[in-house]
């Protein structure tokens, strides 16, 4: 569900010391791209540890729809047979990707470069959102886009029969449209090269190495240049993808916050694309040991000891960070707002473009919760009231926004007064078993009876 269906009002309150071990799941970036590359392979790609949230089981439809073979073994155990790049089949009817942003951007990265036409919709959240900046740089293989004004879904992506490389700069640090570039890369002749300023998270590089594209990057003054060489025959994988560290952070801040907490969280990716807000939690004062660091999938990982100290001071975060902790600002505003003094997050315009303005959402929903904020376009200062010092007590709204819904029920584990959201069921997007999750580490958080 992915809050088009009936809304799950929820409500999170003052909790005892949270402990024991939480089983992150799989990561949401990773999981798209195990599909959409195995799909783009000739023969069988087996995954392990696949996310089951809506947005993957999304992609795994579209998937289908374009030829390829998924299978469902086990919780967690998939199995693509792929078509091979520029093998996709024309879909029969519209692909809806749901609240996914990354999973239509990436999707029609990859049909962009084959001839067939494919319309793509989505929910209220995703209709919002622009795709002209994946549009744009596929329009310069020779694909077709005509959507609704301002770029909007529905829209449908007629793609070049007949594709030139392409050599494009991405002008907003996205790991998304980077990605389409790529995947779309993938069926033109010759050379594609997408250039970042700013590093966003590499899971596609890596992942397009893995499955055997020839694909190099360089730091250069422009910055990192990425070339790939196109129309490779990619060869199925073994995918094994580790825990979301997105999703991990939600347990994290809430052991951080909720006084006498001492958690495990296994098996973590530490990816340095990826893990920004753990350098600024510990920036802040935060305990957390990073134990048996090592390898898995392909992904530096770490098993997390996380403990409450009380101790947390509110910081500037460096806007160099924000690509390594783009989905974790909702959350780290909460922890800010249980912090001593200020906390200032500048550089994050990109967050009034995710599945809601999550500037706005959180601004208005501490601001309900009696935290004081300030913002601008590209702006988020949070002012902390201290370990224990929200006083909670009001009804924050979701947008649509999984982030948003469980950055507010964290909130209400350590405000004075409860803290409902009105409506959790986008959670199931990304992390289903959020609530079972943090229920058995002893956060008092429930559905209100409807
Ligand atoms: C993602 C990239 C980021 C991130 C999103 C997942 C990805 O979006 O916010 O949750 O898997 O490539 P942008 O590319 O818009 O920054």
């Amino acid at each position: 569900m992915s809050g088009h269906d009936t809304p799950i009002p929820m409500t999170a309150r003052n909790s005892g010391p949270l402990s024991g071990t939480a089983q992150i799941p799989g990561d949401k970036s990773i999981s798209h791209r195990s599909l959409i590359l195995g799909a783009m392979a000739v023969g069988e790609t087996r995954v392990t540890g696949l996310l089951e949230g809506q947005d993957v089981l999304d992609t795994a439809k579209a998937m289908r729809a374009f030829g390829a073979e998924v299978t469902r073994h086990a919780p967690g155990e998939w199995s693509v047979h792929g078509v091979g790049v520029g093998g996709f089949g024309e879909p029969a009817d519209v692909i809806d990707c749901g609240n996914s942003g990354t999973g239509v951007r990436l999707i029609m990265g990859a049909m962009a470069t084959t001839a067939m036409t494919a319309t793509f919709t989505g929910d209220a959240s995703l209709r919002k959102r622009p795709m002209g900046r994946v549009t744009d740089p596929l329009s310069l293989f020779g694909t077709q886009a005509y959507g609704r004004a301002g770029g909007r879904l529905p829209m449908t992506v007629i793609g070049a029969a007949d594709p030139v490389p392409v050599r494009y700069t991405v002008p907003v640090p996205s790991a998304q449209v980077k990605s389409a570039v790529l995947l779309a890369g993938l069926n033109a002749p010759g050379e594609t090269v997408v250039i970042e300023k700013e590093p966003t998270r590499d899971h596609s590089e890596r992942m397009l190495r893995g499955f055997g594209a020839e694909l190099s990057v360089e730091k250069t003054a422009e910055g990192h240049v990425i070339t790939l060489v196109g129309r490779p025959e990619l060869r199925p994988q073994t995918v094994a993808v580790p825990r979301d560290p997105s999703s991990a952070a939600f347990p994290v801040c809430a052991a951080l916050l909720v006084e006498g907490s001492d958690i495990l969280v296994p098996g973590v990716s530490q990816n340095p694309t990826r893990n920004g807000l753990y350098t600024t939690l510990v920036e802040m004062g935060a305990d957390i040991a990073f134990d048996n660091p090592r390898e898995e999938g392909g992904e530096p990982v770490a098993d997390l000891r996380v403990r409450f100290t009380g101790t947390l001071k509110g910081i500037e975060v460096p806007p160099a960070r924000a690509a390594s902790m783009i989905d974790e600002y909702p959350i780290l505003s909460v922890v800010a707002a249980n912090a001593t003094g200020t906390t200032v997050m500048r550089g994050v315009k990109e967050l009034r473009v995710k599945e809601s303005d999550r500037i706005d959402a959180m601004a208005r929903g501490l601001e309900a919760c009696g935290v004081r904020v300030e913002e601008d376009e590209d702006t988020l200062i949070v002012h902390g009231m201290g370990p224990g010092g929200v006083p909670g007590g009001a009804t924050c709204a979701t947008h649509i926004d999984h982030r948003i819904a469980m950055s507010f029920m964290v909130l209400g584990l350590a405000a004075q007064q409860p803290v409902s959201i009105d409506d959790g069921s986008p959670i199931a997007t990304s992390f289903p078993a959020f609530e079972g999750l943090m229920q058995a580490l002893g956060a008092e958080m429930e559905r209100q009876a409807v």
